[in-house]
């Protein structure tokens, strides 16, 4: 691989904009750059640290502008979920690589879209999943390949966002009614969940409400707790929920195999092995990397640069358009969700139609 210095485009310079610029200038500085912002907001206020590092940056309220800079290779998208799928396209169209973070899309309609889109031409494309870089959620990756408590049969995975966060982005964000917390938040940890035990949803069923975080005296925008279950594809059931009064921000998930069972918090630092003869182990785990996110986001894009460089014009691992999205959105509808069924038309229906 012929590793290049690369010039990034970001669209959208809210909270995740900027903390992804940081990522960029102090943790892969000898990567890349950051040679534009595109940002809506005029005068986007911005970091001590962005504005001393990046002095002559442009800034531009159109992403077209942005897009129209030659030297610019590659993009990072941190807007919100209605605005990615255009974004995207656009962007590919342009002739750059693109990184777009999570939720990828807020429907499944876009998501086929979307899916449809990036395989159908040759392009550069990654969604922003970054919990599977958290050095927990690596290890165990590691551990369940290595079958360590054999053929799953039950995953829970739990998330509870803690009050403090609630009122920070509930409250600001969500409560205006830009985008939906289930999915902002599930989508995260139904893709881990997923991505560990190397499957997807068949059969989803969920229910979600509002109980706690809106504006005073108006109607809840968003929902704050939801429960959800399921069965994998693999055969092995699973649950997932989402809570938001606890007193901190946590998300633990526990396996559990026909040879025994494992568990983590994932933003911790050791996984509990527990074998089907009860021995157990504490499996210490060391957070080697630095910056956000316990370090995720510095593996996350220093990964997406190298695939950019390998020349491979193939997106990475498309299918999560899809299922990293359709969990949460099944349990939205309160029913019972053939998620496999639909996951499986769109990915063997690809290539049928034009991609438009
Ligand atoms: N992967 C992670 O760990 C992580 C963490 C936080 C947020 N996120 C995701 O990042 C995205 C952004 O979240 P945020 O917290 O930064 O929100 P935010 O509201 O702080 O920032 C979004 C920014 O995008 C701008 N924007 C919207 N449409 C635009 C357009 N068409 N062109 C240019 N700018 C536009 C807005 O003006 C705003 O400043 C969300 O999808 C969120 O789920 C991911």
């Amino acid at each position: 691989m012929n590793q290049t210095y690369h010039q990034v485009g970001i669209i959208g310079f809210g909270d995740r904009g900027q903390d992804l610029a940081n990522t960029l200038i102090f943790g892969i500085p000898e990567y890349c750059r950051v040679a534009a912002v595109a940002e809506k907001r005029r005068n986007p206020a911005v970091t001590p640290q962005f504005s001393f590092r990046c002095a002559d940056v442009p800034f531009f309220t159109d992403y077209h502008d942005l897009l129209a800079m030659k030297e610019i290779d590659s993009v990072i998208v941190a807007t919100y979920e209605d605005t990615h799928v255009q974004i995207v396209k656009d962007a590919i169209e342009a002739g750059k690589a693109v990184y777009c973070e999570k939720p990828i899309v807020p429907d499944l309609a876009s998501a086929e879209e979307l899916y449809r889109f990036v395989t159908s031409r040759p392009c550069q494309f990654q969604i922003g999943l970054n919990l599977p870089n958290y050095p927990v959620a690596r290890k165990l990756k590691e551990l369940l390949d290595a079958h360590v408590v054999g053929d799953l049969t039950m995953v829970r995975s739990d998330c509870d966002v803690g009050q403090t966060f609630a009122r920070t982005y509930h409250i600001n964000k969500f409560s205006g009614k830009r985008g939906n917390f289930v999915t902002a938040k599930l989508t995260h940890d139904t893709d881990l969940l997923q991505y560990l035990a190397g499957s997807y949803a068949e059969t989803v069923w969920g229910s979600t409400a509002n109980f706690q975080w809106r504006r005073h005296g108006l109607p809840p925008a968003s929902d704050d707790t939801a429960v959800m279950a399921g069965v994998l594809h693999s055969g092995a059931f699973f649950t997932q929920t989402l809570t938001s009064s606890g007193a901190t921000y946590g998300r633990s998930m526990h396996f559990f195999g026909k040879d025994g069972e494992i568990s983590a918090e994932i933003g911790g630092l050791e996984i509990r092995l527990v074998h089907a003869d009860g021995r157990e182990e504490t499996i210490p785990v060391y957070a080697q990397q630095k910056g956000g996110h316990m370090g995720a986001d510095r593996l996350t894009t220093a990964a997406f640069f190298d695939y950019v460089d390998s020349g491979v014009m193939k997106p990475r691992w498309p299918e999560r358009i899809l299922s990293s999205v359709m969990i949460p959105m099944a349990a939205l509808t309160g029913g019972v969700v053939q998620t496999g069924a639909w996951y499986r038309s769109v990915v063997e229906g690809a290539g049928k139609g034009d991609g438009k």
